[in-house]
């Protein structure tokens, strides 16, 4: 008997010293201790032994079978410990290791272009105001002294929601707004979305963007808005850039001009996209703001005068980015929109 025991578990051990892996640990486990295994097997045995032998070879198997599950325990272990070390190592994370970033996206051309325009104003003193979108026809056209015959106001020109609230076909009614709502001295500027019934072309889209500036205090003259003009024309497209007024006719202003300024593809020269002109697509329209406009807004017009304009934002991109066609803005091609 004593034989037996000390053949398994030299065996065992040489078993064990194979064992590698828990999977391995697992099956010696139930090869040795398991119902049908040595150990179990030969206490089985135990019982074909006479009186005498029984006592000393249940000591032997027992401490056989506490070493086996002692090696057992230990290997599974030291096993275990291995594998550890090993997936901390596989994991380490490397923090200088190169990959690529995540692409990030970027405001739209016309977003960008709106937010410089409203940065130039500002550091000229101006506020930056905010103002709907779906707006009044009283603040659109009434208060703006535009008469009821205007072509503007007809359906083929203009969207409305009702008799009395439409799409705001320009910026103009944040004039409106702001003399009602806000104290004397104004100066102010507004960009955002205006709405036109009107078909899509090179130079035109149904909806587009404006930027209205608005000064009100006493004194304000012509020159205060030549001035303002020219140094903002000057920071947007650098001093080469020359401006050209042209007198034009608003209801809300008077006198009322246009502005152009020099082309930007032939720089003045003339060229085949400024039709030999050497001056750029009107880029705005202002004037000094009708004494109706003010009285309109409960503001002395005897005391106070003031200049406004308003310039098309989507123009001014075409000029500063030299864009033939205004609907590169709006057609979302990657290979445009990644150039800026
Ligand atoms: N609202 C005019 C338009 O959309 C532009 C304009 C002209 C704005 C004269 C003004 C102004 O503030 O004084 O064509």
């Amino acid at each position: 008997m004593e034989e037996n025991i000390k053949e398994v578990l030299a065996n065992f051990e040489s078993e064990i010293k194979e064992a590698t892996d828990l999977d391995k640990i697992e099956k010696l486990r139930v090869n040795y201790l398991g119902k049908k295994g040595e150990i179990t097997t030969l206490k089985k045995s135990i019982a074909k032994l006479s009186k005498e032998e029984k006592p000393q070879a249940g000591k032997l198997i027992n401490e056989a079978s506490k070493k086996i599950e002692k090696a057992l325990e230990e290997k599974n272990e030291e096993v275990k410990a291995n594998l550890l070390k090993k997936k901390v190592e596989a994991e380490k994370i490397d923090v200088t290791a190169h990959f690529d970033k995540a692409h990030s996206g970027h405001l739209a051309v016309i977003n960008q272009t709106m937010e410089e325009l409203e940065s130039i104003f500002q550091n000229m003193g101006f506020d930056v105001v905010e103002g709907p979108e779906v707006d009044t026809v009283k603040y659109v056209f009434d208060d703006l002294n535009s008469p009821k015959d205007h072509p503007a106001r007809s359906t083929s020109d203009t969207f409305y929601i009702n008799d009395e609230i439409l799409l705001r076909p320009h910026t103009s009614s944040m004039q409106i707004r702001v003399m009602k709502e806000c104290k004397l001295p104004i100066k102010m500027v507004s960009a955002g979305r205006v709405f036109r019934n009107d078909e899509v072309d090179a130079t035109h889209s149904p909806m587009f963007h404006q930027l209205e500036c608005l000064v009100v205090d006493e004194k304000v003259s012509m020159a205060n808005l030549k001035a303002t003009l020219e140094t903002f024309i000057k920071e947007m497209f650098g001093d080469d850039m020359k401006l050209r007024y042209r007198p034009h006719h608003f209801p809300f202003t008077e006198p009322s001009l246009e502005v152009d300024v020099t082309c930007p593809i032939c720089k003045g020269k003339g060229c085949p996209s400024c039709g030999n002109t050497g001056w750029s697509m009107e880029l705005l329209g202002g004037g000094m703001v009708h004494p109706k406009v003010l009285e309109n807004c409960g503001i002395d017009s005897e005391k106070y005068t003031g200049f406004a304009f308003g310039l098309g934002v989507d123009r001014i991109a075409m000029v500063k980015y030299g864009l033939d066609d205004i609907r590169l803005l709006y057609d979302n091609d990657k290979r445009f929109i990644e150039q800026f």
